[in-house]
């Protein structure tokens, strides 16, 4: 089986691959898959045909109980189909040995799911060790997870789960996950059990290590916001694992395939189209970055001689500590050396949707933007944002009428089988 979905049709907002990124990921595909289980009247998973194109992110989301799990583990066969095949790559797995299978797919559960007596580096090293690697290989594989996923390898290769936090926990579950390199990444609401911000963290780095690694990951997730921010396709299950619409985020918002899907997606479909957006495609301001510990007159009458009403006190690393304004300035003698808690700061990779929650908290109306390793790139404002949200309307309205038909791979049940269809339809 070749790659299903053109790759340059889908996913412009999430994980486009930077031009030259190989595609590591392995296409997927359920064909005319069932679950049944022992005692259940109905099927949990009722002969789904589900088409997962390589190196892109898809998403399964429903109401509880609709067969989430039930489908994603049928992908590594953590729980084995009563009926159909499933496709890896141009291989029928679905009768090959299931360790063997599950060695080549890297799965992610809430918190990790990390071994509690193994150290971090251990938690990492096991699929490695089960199929073979040498010490040294799996060593130099455990410090370049770790850096991947952010963790300093030296603090952090020899702890045990207990001594992380929540997201650090999830973090190197995604490192363990990718350990041997799979070409499959299966995520069961990974960060359903992390606070709002750690999520928001968690989800922009998993979008960028996807930007480096292409592979194909399928997420289940409760959460609508999640699926847009993070999914190439979303697909949208109702009981027994039916698909109501699988297609992009995009048309999903603009376009949900019936009531159900508009119910599913929520009201204020218009805000999450912000979780399409990200930071660093929007033009950020500039803004007089001053070293922490400076005098503070000095970068008043800096700030004073170029117009600016705030200067960004940043570190040596040049990350961003305080965010005074010309009066708080005057108030100062020297420039602050430590972070204010209350300042306003957010990811490049982070959406607009987060960008302006984030400046709503702090009642600036804009934001500090950092980049790689936490430095100060630039300000986000509301006008900024605002002005994104009418460019992306427009250009969805565009987008909607031209997309290419045949996204649309869900066949069972009710469905229409192209967008032209269920326009039609409805
Ligand atoms: N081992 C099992 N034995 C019998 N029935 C099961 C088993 N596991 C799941 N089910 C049933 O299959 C259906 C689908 O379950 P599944 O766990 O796939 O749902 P889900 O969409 O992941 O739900 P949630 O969002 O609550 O995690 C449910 O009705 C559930 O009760
Ligand atoms: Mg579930």
């Amino acid at each position: 089986m070749s790659d299903i979905a053109p790759a340059d049709s889908a996913g412009d907002h999430a994980t486009s691959p930077a031009a030259g990124v190989e595609i590591t990921g392995k296409a997927i595909r359920l064909d005319g898959v069932t679950k049944r289980y022992a005692g259940q009247e109905t099927p949990a998973v009722d002969g789904i045909t589900l088409e997962i194109p390589a190196g892109q992110v898809v998403m399964l989301v429903g109401p509880s109980g609709c067969g989430k799990t039930t489908t994603l583990k049928m992908i590594n066969r953590l729980i084995e189909p009563t009926e159909g095949r499933i496709i890896l790559g141009d291989e029928d797995v679905t009768a090959i040995n299931g360790d063997d299978l599950r060695r080549r797919i890297g799965y992610v559960i809430q918190a990790g799911g990390l071994f509690p007596h193994m150290t971090v580096a251990q938690n990492i090293a096991l699929v490695p060790k089960m199929l073979g690697w040498s010490k040294e290989r799996v060593d130099k594989r455990i410090d370049e997870l770790l850096d991947l996923v952010s963790l300093d390898p030296a603090d952090y290769r020899d702890r045990y789960p207990r001594e992380l936090s929540g997201g650090q926990q999830q973090r190197v579950g995604v490192a363990r996950a990718l350990a041997a390199d799979p070409p499959v990444l299966l995520m069961d609401e990974p960060f359903g059990a992390v606070d709002p911000i750690t999520r928001q963290r968690l989800q922009d780095e998993l979008l960028r290590i996807q930007q480096e690694v292409r592979k194909t990951i399928v997420i289940v997730t409760h959460d609508f916001d999640e699926a847009v921010k993070l999914g190439d396709w979303i697909v949208v299950f109702r009981e027994g694992a039916q698909i109501v619409q699988y297609d992009t985020p995009e048309r999903i918002l603009a376009e949900p395939a019936d009531e159900f899907v508009e119910n599913f997606i929520g009201s204020g479909a218009g805000l999450k189209q912000l979780s399409l957006r990200r930071v660093n495609e929007v033009e950020l301001a500039d803004a007089i970055t001053v070293p922490a510990g400076g005098d503070a007159a000095e970068a008043k009458a800096r700030a004073e001689s170029e117009k600016h009403g705030h200067v960004v006190v940043t570190d040596q690393r040049g990350r961003p500590l305080a965010w005074p304004s010309l009066r708080a300035l005057g108030r100062m003698t020297t420039l602050p050396t430590t972070l204010d808690p209350s300042l306003p700061v957010i990811g490049a990779r982070a959406t607009l949707n987060d960008a302006l929650d984030t400046m709503l908290v702090s009642s600036a109306g804009a934001a500090l933007v950092t980049g790689r390793g936490g430095a100060f790139v630039g300000v986000i404002d509301v006008e900024t944002v605002m002005d994104a949200i009418t460019a992306a309307r427009t250009a969805m309205g565009e987008r909607a009428t031209d997309a290419p038909v045949g996204t649309n791979t869900g066949v069972i049940g009710t469905i229409p089988a192209s967008p032209t269809e269920r326009a039609v339809d409805g």
